[in-house]
């Protein structure tokens, strides 16, 4: 056994755990992170939210440059796609993030296991490194912050060539013809525009009745109308039941969710986006016995603790949603609830966004949970098309929509969808961090002429007295 004593030792150096090492190294507590990868960041910075937004904003450029910017007066010709240049991009701003980690990780003095981390006991992580050897690290307290990996489709195999993830859809070397997507969440959603920007016909093969079927029912079929305006196809109410990769084609057997008859569907690339799943193999819980839920997530208290005292969890590995920020702030409140702090995190204030074009973004509750809990509320909404600076951007898809206590006038959720939509949330969630009403926002000052201003002018339209509408 190693004869270093740690005070912390964090198995995963994604979002959740390299920012509880740090809180926790700021503490003053001697922390040590375990990670499998090469490079620390976890999934957020390595395959999920670094590269594909890098890959978002370079194929919004490209199709800016394509088709938009001549509505401005500017003229652009021999517009073409530099796919590797593209990829090249997306490849410096991931190296560029996680040497950001390594720097933080050396100025908090944390100390760098790589390899596979187990739990030997509670107090014990054995680190297996690439060479099989292996190194036991004592350690008053162990942190759970594996993250997840792709679900898997029954009948549907991953091979990351022709059928991919969202890791394999984030490095095709070129564009594919024909690009199902299966699931029209997050994923599907956000690479399905990226590859239809640069020229991919996109079909979305979702099971419930609209996509992003978790989000407030009106966004959801708006977003639709807008996506599908762009030139997405849609297969709502439909599952794929079977993939089969004959030479350069997979052909995809789809059917009514509700079953039905069965119809085939070709594509050149299947990319499978149907959730994620914890990640909790080869850690050796069965073995130390941390219970895990009826969906594989590890079990928590209200202070991250296992039913394992010395174990704790946190992130996508966890109940909650999947986002990088959730799992930052379970970090932070974590190391201070170690510490002997008090820490809390309002889960009713995490925002979600997803980064299409227009962009989505959501806090608090939706107008469906608000119904199915029996809370009487009051709807402002203001749309982009009455908005000067929307006008101006030739942005004026999209509304914001506020969600008020029907008694207390107390902001309840807030859904927009608009340019920048995943910046002006913030506003809406610091509002429902401090309790605020609709009428503190309406009668706060909005600088003119701002996006923002279409959130002052839903405030004021849950009272119906919008000015420019
Ligand atoms: P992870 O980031 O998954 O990190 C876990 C780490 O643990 C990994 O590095 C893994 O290698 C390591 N690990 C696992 N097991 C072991 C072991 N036994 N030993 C050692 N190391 C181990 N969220 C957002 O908020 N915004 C976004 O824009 C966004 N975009 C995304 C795009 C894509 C394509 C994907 C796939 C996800 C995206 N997400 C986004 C979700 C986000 O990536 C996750 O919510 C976040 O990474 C969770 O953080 P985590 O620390 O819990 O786990
Ligand atoms: P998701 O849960 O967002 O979407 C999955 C979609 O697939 C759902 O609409 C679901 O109804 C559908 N589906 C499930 N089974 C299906 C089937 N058999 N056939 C057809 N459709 C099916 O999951 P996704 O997009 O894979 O993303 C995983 C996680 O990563 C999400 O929880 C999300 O929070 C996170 N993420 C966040 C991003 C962001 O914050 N911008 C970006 C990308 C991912």
């Amino acid at each position: 056994m190693a004869d270093t004593q740690f005070d912390l030792v964090v198995i995963g150096a994604g979002p959740g755990g390299y920012v509880a090492a740090i809180r926790a190294a700021q503490l003053g507590m001697r922390v040590a992170v375990v990670e499998k990868r090469k490079t620390l960041g976890g999934t957020c910075l390595n395959v999920g939210c670094i590269p594909s937004k890098a890959l978002l904003v370079a194929s919004e450029k490209f199709s800016e440059a394509k088709h938009h910017l001549g509505a401005f007066g500017v003229k652009v010709s021999g517009v073409e796609l530099d796919l590797p240049g593209m990829m090249k991009h997306k490849d410096e701003v991931v190296k560029s993030n996680v040497t950001g980690v390594d720097f933080l990780f050396k100025k908090n003095k944390i100390t760098r296991f790589t390899g596979l981390g187990s739990i030997k006991a509670a107090g014990i992580v054995t680190v297996t490194k690439d060479d099989g050897s292996t190194e036991d690290v004592a350690t008053k307290n162990i942190l759970i912050a594996t993250g997840s990996d792709v679900a898997p489709l029954p009948g549907v195999t991953i091979d990351e060539k022709r059928i991919v993830s969202s890791d394999g859809a984030i490095a095709l070397d070129t564009v594919p013809g024909r690009l199902v997507v299966i699931g029209g969440g997050v994923i599907g959603l956000e690479l399905g525009s990226v590859w239809q920007r640069l020229g991919a016909q996109v079909t979305v093969v979702e099971f419930f009745d609209r996509i992003l079927p978790t989000m407030d029912g009106e966004v959801s079929k708006q977003m639709q109308r807008i996506m599908g305006k762009q030139g997405l196809s849609f297969k709502t109410s439909t599952k794929v039941t079977s993939a089969v990769t004959e030479g350069e084609v997979v052909k995809l057997t789809i059917e009514a969710a509700a079953g039905g008859n069965a119809e085939t569907l070709e594509a050149d690339i299947v990319l499978v986006a149907i959730g994620r799943r914890p990640f909790t193999s080869g850690l050796g819980l069965e073995a130390v016995g941390v219970a895990l839920d009826e969906r594989r997530r590890v079990k928590i208290d209200h202070h991250f603790q296992t039913n394992v005292p010395g174990i704790y969890a946190i992130g996508d590995v966890v109940a909650g949603a999947m986002l990088a920020h959730k799992a930052e702030e379970e970090g932070v409140v974590f190391a201070e609830i170690l510490a002997g702090q008090t820490g809390h995190i309002n889960y009713d204030a995490i925002p979600g966004v997803v980064y299409t074009w227009p962009e989505v973004a959501s806090v608090g509750k939706t107008e469906e949970q608000l119904k199915a809990e029996g809370v009487a509320y009051k709807a402002g909404k203001f749309p982009f098309t009455a908005n000067g600076r929307a006008r101006s951007m030739n942005a004026t898809d999209g509304f914001v929509k506020i969600l008020a206590d029907a008694k207390t006038d107390r902001i309840l959720g807030a859904h927009i969808i608009g340019a920048s939509a995943g910046e002006m949330i913030e506003e809406l969630g610091l509002a429902i961090e401090f309790g605020a009403s609709a009428e503190d926002i309406a009668r706060t000052s909005h600088a003119h002429p701002t996006l923002t201003e279409a959130i002052k002018e839903a405030a004021l339209a849950v009272d119906g007295r919008a000015i420019h509408m």
